[in-house]
């Protein structure tokens, strides 16, 4: 992916992590998930006073593009942190187990996920590498090799 479309895409995800909900934890979220035919889905976190109902940032771009007819996905940009601080203040925030396990069942393995601290200033990890094994629908009629390992 280009650098210069790489620093969009996550502009887009620093730009919704500014409508986060987070009274609670104090923590922002944004996340941009870019579908194969070019368009973006943005989501943010969107906590809830019985905690439990909150919903993760990359959870809810991916709600967005589901219900929008989406399923085809090339790449997530993915940035967080105390909400007071901005771009270049905070640190790398990685996708929770949850939202990875959600990313690995629409998204092909080799999805680039990019956690930014700034536009300029990000790594690059494979989606296979933030959850090997992964539990999948193969599992599920016997087929898998990763499986859960219960
Ligand atoms: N959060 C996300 O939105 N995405 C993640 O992958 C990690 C955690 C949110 C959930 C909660 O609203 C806040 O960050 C603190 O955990």
């Amino acid at each position: 992916m280009e650098q210069n479309h790489i620093k969009k895409l996550i502009e887009s995800a620093f730009s919704v992590r500014g409508l986060a909900y987070a009274p609670y934890s104090g923590f922002s979220v944004g996340a941009a998930l870019l579908a194969a035919d070019g368009r973006v889905f943005c989501g943010c976190n969107i906590e809830n006073a019985a905690f439990s109902p909150s919903i993760c940032a990359e959870r809810a771009a991916i709600s967005q593009a589901i219900s929008a007819g989406c399923r085809e996905f090339a790449a997530v940009a993915v940035c967080g942190g105390p909400m007071e601080r901005g771009a270049g203040e905070i640190d790398y925030c990685y996708p929770c187990g949850l939202c990875r396990q959600v990313l690995m069942e629409f998204c092909p393995p080799e999805l680039p996920v990019y956690v930014a601290r700034s536009a300029g200033d990000y790594r690059r990890h494979r989606l296979v590498d933030l959850l090997p094994h992964a539990f999948s629908a193969a599992d599920l009629s016997g087929g898998g090799v990763g499986g859960c390992g219960c």
